[in-house]
């Protein structure tokens, strides 16, 4: 294929994921890198040996060696400790920071015109770290949350209501953690508000348990999810081959916006071939504009603990 995505990562559950879905959809050849050198290279073989079988002709490779990440388009950085039960987001600051560090280096020096993908935790932060250390411009560095947390909001509201998953549209604004902001007020259900099809309590109940969606599934499995997170990390990806210009919930460098400077922060943007090509403005009103204002201090908070 004439179309390169490198996955960091990506022998482990979140990376291999996000691999194994680009290949199903068949967007490009995906580079398979790991520390985890062997392990990369057989997941690599098996993920590729499963394309006669679904009819993909994605080639896949896997290994420790960057220079076959040479010229990619999009690379996706899923390398990081997961977060076990107990654990927060936060206290993987600085192990995954130092992660970050290695591999910007050998992602920028093997594929400078790249668009990135951070998916690792704490997730504002560690884009923010991209982005500072890779000097690419804020159009190529796009952090995944925004997708993941408004599928979850998207699935609790078709549980509720009992209806099809494709019939909802919902906004998760704010940093990837317990202060994310769900946005009810811009959450349809066949173009119809919730806010006209739930009651308070109900939509609150919606809320909590999307701003909680990657505890639940923490305290369930034992270790942080990865089938929704690589769908959505996938899903950007497609939309930035495909230049589709979909409009997506992600964490993107504000300069202004919102009120907010110099800061990742979860906000609507349209995805294409040059990675961020608008970051849309919506109203908030008082209340939602404090929340995203709070969200954005707890990501603050972190990006002055490592001084990004
Ligand atoms: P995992 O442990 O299954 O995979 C991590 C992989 O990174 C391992 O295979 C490991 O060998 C590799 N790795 C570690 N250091 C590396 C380095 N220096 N270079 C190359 N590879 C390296 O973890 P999992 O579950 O895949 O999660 C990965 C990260 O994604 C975690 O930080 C997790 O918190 C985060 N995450 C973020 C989500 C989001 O919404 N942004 C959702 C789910 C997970
Ligand atoms: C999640 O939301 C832990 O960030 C990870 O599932």
């Amino acid at each position: 294929m004439n179309r390169k995505v490198t996955v960091v990562g990506g022998a482990g559950n979140v990376g291999s994921t996000v691999a194994r879905c680009i290949a199903d959809k068949e967007l490009a050849d995906v580079v398979i890198v790991d520390i985890a050198d062997q392990k990369a290279s057989g997941i690599a073989l098996d993920m590729y040996q499963s394309c006669p079988v679904t009819g993909s002709d994605s080639r896949i490779i896997g290994g420790a060696d960057y220079s076959a990440t040479a010229d990619s388009d999009v690379v996706v950085i899923t390398s990081g400790v997961p977060r076990k039960p107990g654990m927060s987001r936060d206290d993987l600051l600085n192990v995954n920071f130092g992660i970050m560090k290695a591999v910007t280096e050998q992602v920028i020096k093997y594929s400078p015109n790249c668009i990135i993908v951070p998916v690792a935790n704490p997730l504002d932060a560690m884009c923010q770290a991209v982005y500072r250390l890779s000097g690419f411009p804020r159009e190529r560095v796009i952090g995944m949350a925004g997708v993941l947390d408004s599928a979850r909001m998207r699935t609790f509201i078709a549980m509720e209501l009992n209806v099809s998953v494709e019939n909802i549209h919902a906004f998760v604004l704010g940093g990837h953690g317990d202060t994310m902001v769900p946005l009810p007020r811009y959450s349809t259900v066949a173009g119809v508000p919730l806010t006209e099809l739930l009651p308070a309590d109900r939509i609150k109940a919606i809320c909590d348990r999307t701003a909680n969606g990657g505890a639940e599934i923490t305290k369930l499995v034992g270790t942080s999810a990865w089938y929704a997170p690589g769908a959505a990390a996938a899903e950007m990806v497609e939309c930035i081959l495909k230049d589709k210009k979909k409009i997506q919930p992600c964490s993107v460098f504000l300069q202004g916006e919102y009120g907010i400077t110099d800061l990742f922060v979860g906000v609507p943007v349209k995805l294409g071939a040059k990675g961020v090509e608008q970051i849309l403005e919506i109203k908030l009103t008082a209340d939602e504009d404090a929340a995203l204002r709070k969200s954005a201090g707890a990501v603050k908070e972190l990006t002055d603990v490592i001084g990004v």
